[in-house]
């Protein structure tokens, strides 16, 4: 979800104002997603980099994740949907933590769809805490799946990046390897839903053939 602080600053505002937009957009477009057979949405919302910024916007950002987690927990099991969090537990606060727990254990019997949010979450730091995790033991490739943060998620079909960088900036690097890959220049607050639909619509034109050959 990349593009916040530019979208604020174009309009004159102050990034944290991008932020706010940015997750105001988010319920509107999984409602769509699910609607439209999306079963699995990941959200990158706060990276192990991330603590490098202001204190402000780090709090902010906390605060924002907060939030959201407030507003949803009421009507996330009306609305059939699973929300998990997905990073390092280390840094968040116990409060965070305990709300964290409370929405996840609330929605996880949910069957519409799945919101993976991920916060302090880093694709290194997963794939070394699933080695550390599988020290002494069998490696395959289920068992290392088994030992990653996203373990019970399928891998992305789809991945947008939004913000027009090119680049993947350590997210879900393991899971990835077979994703169709889309990178927008819409900034993340202006994504909209005829933005999903085209990437869908290309994407259902696109053949995956993981090393394999034409049939
Ligand atoms: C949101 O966009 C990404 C988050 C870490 C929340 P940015 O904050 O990176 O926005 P830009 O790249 O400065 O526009
Ligand atoms: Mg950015």
């Amino acid at each position: 979800m990349d593009g916040n602080g530019r979208w604020a600053k174009k309009r004159g505002l102050i990034r944290t104002k991008g932020h706010e937009k940015g997750v105001s957009i988010i319920e509107d477009l999984a409602d769509y997603a699910f609607s439209r057979g999306v079963k699995y949405l990941s959200l990158f919302a706060f990276s192990t980099e991330n603590w490098k910024r202001s204190s402000t916007e780090v709090n902010f950002l906390l605060g924002l994740l907060k939030n959201f987690i407030i507003n949803n927990i009421a009507r996330i099991k009306d609305k059939n949907i699973r929300l998990k969090v997905i990073g390092e537990r280390e840094g968040l606060s116990p409060s965070l933590l305990k709300q964290i727990d409370q929405i996840e254990t609330m929605s996880k019997d949910c069957t519409k769809g799945t919101i993976c949010i991920c916060f302090n979450y880093g694709g290194r730091a997963e794939i070394l805490h699933a080695a550390k995790e599988l020290s002494g033991k069998e490696i395959t490739e289920e068992s290392f799946k088994d030992a990653l943060y996203f373990k019970d998620i399928p891998d992305p079909e789809i991945v947008i990046r939004t913000g027009g960088e090119h680049r993947i900036s350590n997210f879900m690097i393991y899971e990835m390897a077979y994703s169709e890959i889309y990178f927008l220049n819409t900034l993340w607050p202006d994504f909209s839903n005829s933005d999903l639909d085209a990437v869908i619509a290309d994407y259902m034109g696109t053949e995956r053939r993981f090393g394999g050959v034409d049939q």
